[in-house]
């Protein structure tokens, strides 16, 4: 029971019954994430670490080390979380999701160009319906809530000639930040679940259900099967349709309207001359 309490849980006695729960750990625990883990994840091997330099990286070393696979790393700190154009994602030990699934997909490379928006429709609806919030996806993969950030996607595959040999989804999901405590530019453009819904999460709980949600998705597109739901959702979850962007190609700005995204996940941009341009890659700023 000691050991317990170390870890955050605590109890009180009751006459002639045992012990009842009265506090369960506010921070990543993997004991309360299986206790809640769906029937979809059960084949999820999982990692919890106390602190890692990047979820991705472990997930990336347990992959070439031969590790089981559908695995999912969890950290409670990252010392050099990673985001996307090489950026740092500020990953202190506050209550914040960073997560990792390592998968082995037996699918060519050309098709996981839809993967990462799909997974953000999967994480977007779970976000929203347990926690209540009105969060949608900023094309290529970004979770905002009124217009702030409040997740980030981090895709990482590894192939060999027309084979992907293994493939890593990262997310990082700000819940429990201590938002206050941010610099203000940062509050300026990013947000917390605690934030938007005044109270703090259960980070084990919902680990648990995006855990079950992100291995249905994950079945889907390896089946295919998630083609038509793509098409069908992806209007009411993007943030940039029919608005009017920019995005930098190499050193010069491409201006134009967003119009959804085509069957290669590819952003469909329509330029003021009214021609249209796909765009593949990129940072993408909302201009109006
Ligand atoms: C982005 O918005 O640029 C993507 C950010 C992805 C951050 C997550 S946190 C868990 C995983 N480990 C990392 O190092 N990065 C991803």
């Amino acid at each position: 029971m000691e050991k317990l309490r170390l870890q955050g849980f605590d109890f009180e006695a009751v006459r002639s019954k045992g012990y009842r729960l009265t506090r369960r750990p506010d921070s990543l625990n993997e004991a309360l994430i299986q206790a809640s883990l769906p029937r979809s994840a059960s084949a999820l091997k999982i990692v919890v670490k106390e602190e890692i330099d990047s979820t991705n990286t472990e997930a990336e070393r347990l992959l070439a080390n031969g590790h089981e696979v559908p695995a999912l790393v969890l950290a409670r700190e990252q010392t050099e979380g990673r985001g996307r154009l090489g950026r740092q994602w500020h990953s202190p030990e506050n209550g914040n999701l960073y997560a990792s699934f390592a998968f082995r997909p037996a699918v060519s490379p050309a098709r996981l160009s839809t993967f990462t928006l799909w997974m953000g429709i999967n994480i977007c609806e779970c976000v929203n319906a347990f926690f209540r919030v009105d969060s949608n996806v900023k094309w290529p993969n970004d979770l905002l809530i009124e217009g702030k950030k409040v997740a980030g996607i981090l895709t990482e595959a590894r192939m060999d000639a027309d084979q992907t040999r293994d493939l890593v989804l990262g997310i990082g999901l700000n819940i429990n930040g201590a938002y206050e405590d941010w610099p203000l530019e940062l509050q300026a453009i990013a947000t917390s679940i605690r934030q938007e819904t005044g109270q703090a999460q259960d980070l084990n709980r919902f680990t648990a259900a995006l855990s079950g949600r992100v291995m249905l998705a994950y079945e889907q597109f390896v089946s295919d099967a998630f083609r038509p739901l793509l098409k069908e959702k992806w209007p009411s979850y993007d943030s940039l349709e029919n608005r009017e962007v920019s995005l930098l190609q190499g050193s010069s700005r491409v201006t134009g309207i967003a119009r959804g995204i085509d069957t290669h996940g590819a952003l469909i941009l329509e330029r003021p001359d009214g021609s249209q341009a796909q765009i593949r890659a990129g940072e993408v700023s909302i201009e109006k």
